[in-house]
């Protein structure tokens, strides 16, 4: 299969920041004197603030007031902002940049899936905005594990999503993707939580994109 186009999510996959979300949200879960259990980070991942937050709070979920709750995502976020201040591309994960620039080499569209309403900073942060011709905007997605945010990253470049490879760190993030109309998933991480996926690499610099993608430029010539 040749692929046309790539859709990223960005935390865990492209940064170094999921575990940023996971520090601030255990220091979090102390302040609240709230459990943290082996899979508590594993269960967090990709998860949009507020249902990460229910993971947090877990049956206490009730004793707080709609307000309560907003406050302490707020707090949440506070604490993930001090800790991506000091992101900078020394944060990219191991191959991402380099399949970044292999991707606009070849005039590969490139999109972001991301939940992260932090994402536009982190990407700036990264140094790594102008690879992505579009960027889906969470706000206006169903949370993953449905598939809308892909949907839309698809829909934004323009590129059906069976033509379209999208790479994940989150079992909800390669839930999503294999809910994406024929979308494939690369799963980036351990085995374990990402069985669901098409493919899997331990990071991206095991990912190998001449064997999934054809230039555009040679696209055109043989069209
Ligand atoms: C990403 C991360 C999650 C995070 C979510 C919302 O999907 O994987 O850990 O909770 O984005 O991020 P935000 O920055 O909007 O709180
Ligand atoms: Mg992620």
């Amino acid at each position: 299969m040749i692929y046309r186009a790539a859709i990223f999510d960005l935390d865990g996959v492209l940064a170094d920041t999921a575990r940023l979300h996971l520090k601030a949200w255990h220091q979090l879960a102390q302040e609240l004197k709230r459990p943290w259990a082996e899979d508590t980070g594993e269960r967090l991942k990709g998860l949009e603030r507020m249902a990460s937050l229910e993971v947090i709070l877990g049956e206490e979920s009730d004793r707080f007031s709609e307000k309560e709750k907003i406050d302490l995502a707020s707090r949440k976020n506070s604490y993930y902002q001090k800790l991506i201040r000091s992101l900078s591309p020394k944060d990219l994960l191991p191959g991402a940049g380099e399949l970044l620039a292999w991707l606009n080499e070849k005039q590969i569209p490139i999109a972001l899936a991301s939940a992260s309403k932090n994402a536009q900073a982190v990407l700036q942060a990264l140094e790594i905005s102008h690879y992505f011709s579009t960027i889906a905007d969470p706000e206006q997605s169903a949370p993953k594990p449905c598939p809308d945010i892909f949907l839309a990253a698809a829909q934004g470049l323009q590129v059906e999503p069976e033509l379209c490879v999208a790479f994940e760190d989150a079992a909800a993030g390669v839930a999503a993707i294999k809910a994406a109309n024929g979308m494939t998933a690369v799963g980036v991480g351990s085995e374990n939580s990402l069985r669901e996926a098409d493919f899997i690499v331990g990071s991206l610099s095991e990912f190998v994109p001449k064997d999934f993608f054809l230039s555009a430029i040679h696209a055109a010539s043989i069209s």
